[in-house]
C-alpha cells in the first residue's frame, strides 16, 4: 500500500514534470491567433482603416499601421485576399507585429506563414527572429491563388524568441502593404546521415510546419545557409522558392513529403555530401509528377560531382513516378548534388500557377563496391552473434 502510493506520488511528479517540460517551449503549430480569427475586445472593426486609433490583435504586439481584414473586403475596387479564414492583417509603411514564445536555446525552428501583396508593386517581408532575419520577396506569386505560404527557420539564441513580421516598404499610399495570416513555428530536427547513403534528408520528410488543410504546399525561399535550412540538409541556392509539398494534396513518391521544382533554373535545390575522392558513386533519385494538373513536358537537371545530366519524365498510366540516376565519380571529400527543372512549367487549368517535377527519395551511394562491403558487415554480424550464443550457452 505504501509502496503503491509513493509510486503514485513519484509518478504524478514525473507527470507534473512532464507537462511543465512541455509547456516550457512551444509546441508545434499555429501561433497564439496565429489565424488571426480571434476577435478583439470590442470585435472586429466592420470598417478598419477609419479609425486611426491603435488596433489591438490578441496574442500579438503590433508596431505602426497594423490592420485586421476581412475576406471580401475591397479597397480600391480591388478585393484584398485573405489566405485561410475570415480575417488577416495588413502590414503598413515599416509597421510590424510580433509575438513572443518561448523556445529551447540552441535549437533550429521553422516558422511558415502566409503571404498575399496588395497594391504595392515591390512588396517584401522581413521575418525576423533578432538577430536572425530574412527579408522575402512577394513579388512572383506562385499560385493563381493570389496568396503562397513561405517557411523560414532560424537557430534560438535564447530561451526566448520574439517572432516579428515587418513590411519594409515606404510606399505613397499608406494602406498598401503584404498581407499576413496563418502562421506557424515547428521545431526541426537534423536526421543523422544514413549508414549507406550520404544524403542528409534524402526522402525530405523533415521540414516546415504545413497546415494540414492548406492545400497550396510551402514555398522554401532563398536560402544559402544550411545550418538554418527550413528543409535540413538542403539549400535553395536560387532567387525563386522551391515548393514543399504533402502528399494530403499533392502525388509525393516516398513517405508524405517531397519537393516540386518550379521556375527552371531560378529554382535550385543542393547538397554537399560526404565522399571519397576518385571513388565511383550513384545518385539515385525519384522523378515525378505533382498530380497538379502541370503541364508536360517535365524534366530535372541533375548535378553530381562532375556529371549534370537532363533527365525527362515519362509519363505512365501506372505510376506518378520513375527512378532516376546517375553515375560519378567523386573529385573531393565533399561533392555537390544538384536539381533543376529544365522547363518553366504553368498548370493547364489555370494557366498561371508555377509548378514543375517532384524530387524525393534522393540517395549517394558507393557503386560497385558496396554489395561486397554489406555481404562481408552482415557475416562479420551473423558471426559476432554466432559467437554470443556459444558463450552465453
Ligand atoms: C516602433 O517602430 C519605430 C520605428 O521603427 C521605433 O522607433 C519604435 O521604437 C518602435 N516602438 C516600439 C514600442 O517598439
Ligand atoms: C485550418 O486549420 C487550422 C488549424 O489547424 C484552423 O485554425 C483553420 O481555421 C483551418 N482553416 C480552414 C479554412 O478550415
Ligand atoms: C529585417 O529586420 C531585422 C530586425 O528588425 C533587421 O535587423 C534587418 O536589418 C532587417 N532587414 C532588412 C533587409 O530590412
Ligand atoms: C500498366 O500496368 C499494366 C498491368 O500491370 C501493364 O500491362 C501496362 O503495360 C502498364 N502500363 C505502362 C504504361 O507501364
Ligand atoms: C549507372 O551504372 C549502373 C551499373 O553500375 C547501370 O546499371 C546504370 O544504368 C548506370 N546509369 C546511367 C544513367 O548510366
Amino acid at each position: 500500500m505504501i509502496w503503491s502510493s509513493t509510486l503514485c506520488i513519484r509518478l504524478s511528479v514525473l507527470a507534473l514534470l512532464f507537462a511543465f517540460s512541455a509547456a516550457a517551449a512551444v509546441e508545434d503549430g499555429e501561433l497564439i491567433n496565429g489565424d488571426f480569427e480571434t476577435p478583439p475586445t470590442g470585435g472586429f472593426s466592420s470598417e478598419p482603416g477609419i479609425s486611426d486609433g491603435p488596433v489591438t490583435i490578441p496574442g500579438w504586439k503590433t508596431n505602426g499601421t497594423v490592420e485586421a481584414v476581412e475576406s471580401g473586403e475591397k479597397q480600391g475596387g480591388m478585393i484584398l485576399i485573405v489566405p485561410e479564414g475570415a480575417h488577416a492583417v495588413r502590414l503598413g509603411n515599416d509597421a510590424e507585429i510580433s509575438q513572443e514564445v518561448a523556445v529551447e536555446k540552441g535549437a533550429l525552428y521553422s516558422v511558415t506563414f502566409s503571404a498575399a501583396r496588395t497594391c504595392a508593386q515591390l512588396e517584401a517581408l522581413n521575418v525576423s527572429v533578432p538577430p536572425a532575419s530574412q527579408t522575402i520577396d512577394l513579388q512572383t506569386l506562385y499560385s493563381v491563388q493570389g496568396w503562397d505560404s513561405y517557411a523560414w527557420a532560424f537557430q534560438a539564441a535564447e530561451e526566448n524568441a520574439k517572432v516579428v513580421f515587418r513590411n519594409p516598404g515606404m510606399e505613397d499610399d499608406p494602406t498598401c502593404g503584404p498581407i499576413i495570416d496563418d502562421i506557424a513555428i515547428k521545431k526541426l530536427f537534423v536526421p543523422d546521415r544514413p549508414k549507406d547513403n550520404a544524403v542528409v534528408n534524402g526522402d525530405f520528410e523533415e521540414g516546415p510546419w504545413m497546415f494540414r488543410n492548406e492545400s497550396l504546399g510551402v514555398l522554401l525561399p532563398t536560402n544559402l545557409d544550411e545550418e538554418t535550412s527550413a528543409l535540413p540538409g538542403w539549400i535553395v541556392e536560387s532567387n525563386r522558392a522551391v515548393r514543399y509539398i504533402d502528399y494530403y494534396h499533392f502525388s509525393v513518391p516516398g513517405g508524405k513529403r517531397a519537393v516540386e521544382l518550379l521556375s527552371g533554373k531560378e529554382g535550385i535545390i543542393s547538397q554537399m555530401v560526404e565522399t571519397k575522392p576518385n571513388k565511383p558513386y550513384r545518385l539515385t533519385f525519384s522523378l515525378g509528377q505533382a498530380g497538379d494538373a502541370c503541364k508536360q513536358p517535365l524534366a530535372v537537371m541533375a548535378f553530381a560531382g562532375d556529371q549534370a545530366q537532363n533527365i525527362h519524365y515519362t509519363p505512365n498510366s501506372n505510376s506518378t513516378f520513375q527512378t532516376a540516376n546517375v553515375n560519378f565519380t567523386a573529385r573531393a571529400d565533399r561533392t555537390r548534388v544538384a536539381f533543376y527543372s529544365v522547363y518553366y512549367n504553368t498548370r493547364t487549368d489555370d494557366m498561371s500557377s508555377l509548378c514543375g517535377p517532384v524530387v524525393d527519395d534522393v540517395r549517394v551511394e558507393l557503386s560497385g563496391s558496396s554489395m561486397v562491403r554489406f555481404g562481408g558487415l552482415g557475416l562479420i554480424l551473423l558471426l559476432c552473434c554466432q559467437l554470443l550464443v556459444l558463450v552465453l550457452v
